[in-house]
């Protein structure tokens, strides 16, 4: 079957049911999803209801009401379709949306499953999934563009090729049409155009190394000066989104000087911006796709995903206050892990590298961090991060992260967790070429690790 085929099904067993429980990841894509998905039905007269969940394993199965709801796993299920069927789920009403490798179930594949990367397309999230679904359901619902486009980018579909693609690339022409999105083509390839100080985002891009700018925001602020930037006010400077044409183009050709001045590569250095001009630039942190995934990540992985959701069904008042304060613990937080990480250092295998975090984190934060550390370490070899399980010490939660190149090499982080799970009680694993989690049984810690850097050494290989 066709993804269009896909989805036609699902719609189809979606229109003959009257009530919904939508199961749905905690991320920036789970919750976009959901709320895709949720306000599409509820249009339609269906009664939904929500459970959000960190990951899916048999004690998460354990909060789904067992009633005789439709049940869609929204961001999550495609891996763990085996444990569907052991907790008895009905095959004829459970819907799979997802973009997680697909592992199915003994003696065949029995769920309706929507699974962009089943088709062809790595490059889409399951809210964009959702929202094709939500668009077969009536085309009226391009509205829903916006929110699939916050989810892709909160799982970054873009990063590999610095703008979306394929069918995510459809439907931010459907955002464009409708009037909520706006794409800024090819411009300057930074992080928080709408809230960060414009030397912050100069000097914390991944993407480029600029001497004497990057992870500098002194030296940023200078060579703004040089150019003729200046604060607006004492100690204010402007972010991104506030320059005029003429001054981007000041800046981006100074970088670009200051960059090929010094032989490093500026391959990186533009990307496509997704801007919603309808938020209020006073709730700025809303004002570009990046930003808005990062309040709903804010959100979500600190245990407040529904707070997620409403902002993104439209609370500016009540849910966008008190998305603010989580906002700002999230960003000090993985600040923190990114610090801890880069600073204590990692272990240096063959072929990864490695760090033990303990308890001093929540495990949904440690895969940001890692993420982030890995720009700042040795960036040819994928990072993994164990941390203390939140919900269980006796478990250890597994993040890992590599580069685009890398996973060009051959590199595939979800088949080199999952091998290593094999066969070992208590461990299961899952994820992405490029990004892969996994919770193992503590004990197995050491040989777990060995087996992972030797499976890497053949996928190398
Ligand atoms: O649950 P899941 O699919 O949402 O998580 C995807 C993770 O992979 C995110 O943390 C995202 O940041 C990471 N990722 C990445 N590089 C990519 C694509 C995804 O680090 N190119
Ligand atoms: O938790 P983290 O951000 O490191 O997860 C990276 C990717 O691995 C995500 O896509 C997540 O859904 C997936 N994962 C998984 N099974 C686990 C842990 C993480 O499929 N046990």
């Amino acid at each position: 079957m066709s993804l269009e085929e896909d989805i036609r099904a699902a719609a189809d067993t979606i229109r003959s049911c009257e009530e919904v429980t939508i199961i749905s990841h905690i991320d920036a894509d789970g919750i976009s999803s959901e709320a895709i998905l949720a306000q599409a039905l509820s249009r339609e007269g269906i009664h939904v209801s929500t459970t959000f969940v960190r990951q899916l394993d048999p004690l998460t199965l354990d909060q789904i009401p067992n009633n005789s709801s439709l049940k869609i796993f929204s961001d999550l299920g495609s891996g763990q379709q085996q444990m569907l069927i052991e907790k008895g789920l009905d095959p004829s009403k459970t819907i799979i949306i997802d973009h997680h490798v697909s592992q199915p179930a003994e003696g065949g594949d029995p769920f309706i499953e929507v699974n962009c990367l089943n088709h062809g397309h790595e490059k889409m999230s399951a809210a964009g999934v959702s929202y094709l679904l939500a668009r077969e359901l009536d085309p009226i619902y391009r509205d829903l563009a916006k929110l699939a486009i916050i989810g892709n980018i909160g799982d970054m579909m873009d990063r590999e090729h610095l703008c979306l693609i394929g069918p995510a690339r459809e439907i931010l022409h459907d955002g464009i049409h409708h009037g909520t999105v706006e794409l800024w083509e090819r411009d300057l390839n930074i992080y928080g155009i709408s809230t960060r100080p414009l030397p912050q985002s100069l000097a914390y891009s991944d993407d480029m190394e600029i001497p004497g700018v990057s992870r500098d925001p002194d030296g940023a602020g200078k060579f703004l000066e040089r150019i003729g930037i200046k604060p607006l006010q004492p100690n204010r400077w402007p972010v991104w989104e506030e320059l005029s044409f003429d001054q981007k183009q000041q800046v981006c050709s100074a970088v670009i000087e200051q960059m090929m001045a010094h032989g490093k590569d500026t391959s990186r250095l533009f990307a496509d911006h997704y801007i919603f001009p309808d938020e209020d630039r006073h709730q700025a942190s809303l004002r570009n796709a990046s930003e808005f995934a990062t309040m709903l990540n804010s959100c979500g992985r600190w245990q407040r995903p529904e707070l997620g959701g409403s902002i993104c069904r439209g609370d500016r008042v009540v849910a966008y206050r008190e998305a603010e304060h989580m906002l700002r613990n999230h960003r000090s937080k993985i600040r923190e892990v990114m610090l801890y990480i880069t600073e204590t250092g990692v272990t240096e295998l063959s072929h990864m590298l490695y760090l033990h975090v303990g308890g001093r984190f929540p495990d949904t934060i440690v895969g940001i961090g890692a993420g982030m550390a890995l720009s700042r370490l040795n960036p040819e070899k994928p990072i993994l991060i164990m941390c203390e399980d939140s919900l269980d010490p006796s478990m250890t939660k597994i993040s890992m992260r590599t580069r685009p190149e890398v996973v060009s090499k051959g590199v595939d982080l979800q088949q080199a967790l999952t091998l290593a799970c094999e066969g070992r009680e208590g461990c299961s694993g899952g994820g992405h070429r490029i990004a892969a989690g996994a919770f193992i049984p503590r004990e197995l810690e050491r040989a777990f690790i060995e087996d992972v850097n030797r499976i890497l050494a053949q996928q190398y290989a």
